[in-house]
């Protein structure tokens, strides 16, 4: 019988998931049907039941429900838990396991894809809402000499560099806000605020970029985002979107999902040439 996955969020219509999956197990030889799922804003928790129901096998979980997820969930990985938040479901002997491998695919995106390892580097990380949280046990895992979380709401910031404290042997993590960047450098910089949703740019003091310095925006869409645009005017040396993270969070699960890791560099470039 033909298994069955979903993408649940609001809105989910443009999702690209469903193709994602259908490659992967195109690729991998995979019984498996996936599809997107539409949840009512107040509906998430009786949309995981109606699937279960219908023989679900496991989710992924997006705007706005990874929170929700979170809670919902029976047992978390070690990663979930520390996100606070869930993206991959497990529906397994009548319980639900909660994954997070957001931050596993953006590290697999810089490291694999891009070929830079983070070890050593100065990391600045732009935005502390669910986002930045999600990515910020994963990227202190690759050893960065310093991780630096920006926020307009400096607290927030100062709050995540306290809550990941324990994880961040050998970085050197702290927070706080923008005009706090003024004079220092970064070898890494990564935007998971969701400010170009509002149309507004960072406020980035000029010379934070390094030479040979890597802009990375969690966000993609068709042409350069704002961040990115931003980033190449102040010098960043190489600019990718987060096309890169959708896909690697999708191997991801799938791997958790079925025991066998799929390619994703072929999937990645005919997603890039949709959106060209
Ligand atoms: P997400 O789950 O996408 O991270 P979120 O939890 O609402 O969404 O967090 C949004 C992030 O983008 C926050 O860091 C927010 O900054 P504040 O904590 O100060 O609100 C940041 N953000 C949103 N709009 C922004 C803007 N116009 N300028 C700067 N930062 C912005």
């Amino acid at each position: 019988m033909t298994d069955l996955y979903c993408v649940f969020g609001n809105p989910i219509a443009h999702s690209k998931s469903p193709v994602i999956h259908a490659a992967f197990a195109g690729q991998t030889g995979e019984d498996l049907r996936y599809e997107a799922r539409l949840a009512a804003v107040d509906g998430f928790l009786a949309a995981i039941s109606a699937f279960v129901a219908d023989g679900g096998r496991g989710a992924n979980v997006t705007v706005p429900f990874k929170e929700e997820a979170y809670r919902r969930c029976d047992r978390l990985s070690d990663r979930a838990a520390r996100a606070g938040a869930v993206n991959t479901l497990q529906f397994i002997d009548g319980g639900v396991y909660g994954d997070n491998t957001d931050g596993a695919g953006l590290v697999r995106d810089i490291s694999v894809n891009l070929g830079r390892s983070l070890a050593g580097q100065r990391i600045l990380l732009l935005g502390a809402g669910g986002a930045s949280r999600g990515v910020i046990a994963p990227l202190l895992a690759g050893r960065p000499a310093a991780l630096f979380i920006a926020n307009r709401s400096p607290d927030k910031a100062q709050q995540l560099a306290t809550v990941f404290a324990d994880l961040a042997a050998g970085t050197a993590l702290s927070g706080g806000a923008f005009p706090e960047l003024a004079g220092r450098q970064f070898d890494i910089v990564i935007n998971a605020t969701s400010a170009s949703l509002s149309g507004d740019s960072l406020p980035l003091p000029a010379g934070i970029f390094a030479p040979g310095s890597l802009a990375y925006d969690m966000m993609y869409g068709k042409g350069e985002t704002p961040f990115l645009a931003l980033a190449r005017t102040q010098g960043a040396a190489q600019c990718a979107d987060g096309l890169g993270m959708l896909v690697e969070q999708a191997a991801e699960a799938f791997t958790l999902w079925r025991g066998k890791r799929p390619q994703t560099a072929a999937v990645l470039a005919s997603l890039r040439a949709t959106l060209s």
